[in-house]
């Protein structure tokens, strides 16, 4: 989603200073960019679509030492040369992320005052809004920043240059992040700490409201009253050769490559051994209920979650869309623990459902990856992924953490509910100590799913098929293969088929079963058998234990003989690669699939 940088400081070359910085957001997603610079006067430049096209416009030497720059994933308005940031209205420049929801009201209000708009964005009516309130000449800028948080409903984070104020750059947010860069003779604004690294590793986070005033040498905050804050200054423990390609072709290759040492570095740090482990976890003695609630790859690592947690320690589970949990009628009470899972700890709806559960004094547990995200720092308690930086927009490593991350608490809850020993839970801790060794060995396989893309690629529609947690691990597979490759596909639990669905199977269609529940496996084979039946070309993903002399696929994953505990962060890896090759060979734009963004901010 929409990315902001914005910097003061030593260097001059501002422009090619604020284009390199644009390149470490491109990961989230974009339609256009642009950018805007100081020299005697604020000037701008922008360009619809990859930023290569504004690159092509600027002058990499031109002098100049204070800039704002975005990249736009487009809500209000097409994607557009007029429509993208910055805007500039009267005497104020601006970037910004997030959405002014009563733009519509704020902008007649304006037009009576006179203003007329070019473009129709909600950013060009912010704009707007500050530069009338400062021409009531009432209100320095840190008092304007402040009248106009009053009049906004909606998200924003905002980069701001005054035109009476051309030696400082002036920033905000609400509920939509933006950090602050601490450099040396240098100040950055950036909506993630990726784009600030080439500058320097330490940064400060702001709160809702927060008015920052930046200067070469000085950072001063203010919160909502214009009350000078001290923040705390943290410092990023990963580096910019971490966010680059190591020879991969692409982010999403390399990154599904980590899965066995970010998996590593996660067990590691929870399961260092049994007392340990005990005590990492949360106390989750009091709840009878747990609500998972998150959006996409989360929401189905959720659903992994709920398989385990009603199978094993018998505990009532619902997994909902953080977009409807937010909405809807909810019910719980103080025996209810809400699960949030979200990579970026920044997606919009999993923070509302965490601040709806938070409003309605429910206990909150996040799931996240990225340390002192907003849902890291606002949920009651916080299980960390260790995935370092997922750049790559469909997430690979950072579902397979939230899937074992779930594994350790549903132990947790075992332990909790006696429904484990202690010995046996020292075998399975083992296990999982011993898990990322296996996920080598899926990943030694690359090749054969590489074969079995080249079956596959050419087609338009895929099914996946599964029952029980093979269908939770179906959805993934099915959302990773479309979002990448752009074809279309649906997972179905493998017994609903027959209601309706199989009318679309025909001759070659091909069907990707998912067969490692032993208990069900049975029941899948003849669900394989009517779809084979139908003229479909079946490529099925089993267990060692499992696997036979089927005659009805047409190909086969056997994963390695293991405990079927570890299963749901096994299976999951051929799937990834699969989608990776498909999307390869389809010739797609893998790490930045057309219209999706890394952390969607916007509701
Ligand atoms: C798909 C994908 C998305 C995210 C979803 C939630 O590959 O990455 O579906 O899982 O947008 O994002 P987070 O986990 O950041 O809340």
């Amino acid at each position: 989603m929409c990315g902001i940088i914005g910097y003061i400081g030593k260097k001059t070359n501002i422009q090619k200073q604020l284009i390199d910085s644009l390149k470490t957001l491109e990961y989230r997603g974009y339609d256009s960019a642009g950018i805007a610079y100081v020299t005697d006067k604020v000037n701008i430049i922008k360009s619809k679509g990859k930023i290569a096209n504004l690159e092509e416009k600027i002058d990499r030497e031109e002098q100049g030492c204070l800039g704002i720059a975005h990249t736009r994933w487009a809500t209000h308005g097409g994607a557009s040369d007029n429509n993208s940031h910055p805007h500039r209205v009267g005497k104020v420049t601006i970037v910004h992320n997030g959405i002014i929801e009563n733009y519509m009201e704020i902008k007649s209000l304006l037009e009576k005052e006179g203003y007329k708009f070019k473009t129709e964005t909600d950013t060009e009516v912010a704009c707007a809004l500050l530069d009338y309130l400062k021409s009531k000449n009432i209100w320095n800028n840190l008092e304007v920043i402040r009248e106009f948080a009053g009049y906004i409903k909606g998200s924003y984070a905002l980069g701001i240059i005054f035109d009476d104020d051309l030696d400082t750059l002036y920033a905000t947010r609400k509920d939509s992040p933006l950090i602050i860069g601490l450099g040396k003779d240098e100040n950055l604004i950036a909506s993630d700490v990726s784009a600030v690294l080439k500058f320097t590793k330490k940064y400060c986070l702001l709160d809702n409201y927060d008015i920052v005033k930046l200067t070469k040498e000085k950072v001063q905050i203010y919160n909502k009253d214009l009350k000078s804050v001290c923040k705390e200054q943290l410092e990023v423990n990963w580096n910019v050769e971490q966010a680059e390609k190591n020879g991969y072709d692409h982010f999403m290759l390399k990154e599904i490559h980590e899965e066995a040492k970010v998996l590593k570095d996660t067990i590691n740090e929870y399961v260092e051994n049994l007392d340990s482990f005990v005590d990492k976890m949360p106390d989750m003695r009091k709840y009878d209920k747990i609500h998972i609630v998150a959006c996409g790859s989360a929401m189905h690592a959720g659903l992994i979650g709920k398989y385990l947690f009603e199978n094993y320690p018998e505990i009532e589970t619902t997994v909902e869309v953080a977009s409807e949990y937010r909405y809807k009628k909810v019910f719980y009470d103080d025996k209810t623990l809400v699960i949030l899972i979200s990579q970026s700890g920044e997606t919009a709806d999993t923070i509302a459902s965490l601040r709806k559960a938070k409003e309605d004094h429910i206990d909150t547990l996040a799931i996240v990856n990225v340390v002192s995200s907003t849902i890291a720092r606002e949920a009651d308690q916080v299980l960390y992924i260790r995935a370092g930086v997922e750049i790559a927009v469909a997430t690979t490593k950072a579902y397979l953490l939230q899937v074992a991350m779930l594994m350790l608490i549903n132990l947790k809850l075992m332990v909790e509910r006696e429904k484990i020993d202690s010995s046996k839970l020292k075998e399975i801790l083992k296990l999982l100590k011993s898990s990322p060794e296996y996920v080598e060995k899926v990943l030694a396989d690359e090749k054969k799913y590489f074969k079995i893309a080249e079956k596959i690629y050419k087609d338009e529609d895929i099914f996946f098929i599964g029952r029980g947690i093979d269908y939770a691990m179906s959805m993934e597979g099915s959302l990773k293969l479309k979002e990448v490759s752009y074809i279309h596909s649906e997972a179905y639990q493998a017994g609903e088929l027959k209601h309706g669905t199989i009318s679309l199977i025909e001759n070659h269609t091909k069907v990707i079963a998912l067969m490692t529940d032993e208990d069900l496996a049975l029941k899948t084979i003849s669900n394989i058998k009517e779809v084979k039946a139908r003229g479909a070309d079946v490529i099925l993903i089993t267990t060692e234990k499992l696997d036979s002399d089927f005659e009805f696929v047409n190909e086969k994953v056997t994963l390695p003989k293991v405990d079927s505990y570890l299963i749901p962060i096994l299976a999951i890896i051929p799937l990834q690669l699969i989608a990776y090759q498909v999307a390869k060979l389809r010739k797609c734009d893998i790490d930045k699939p057309r219209n999706l963004a890394k952390s969607v901010t916007v509701e």
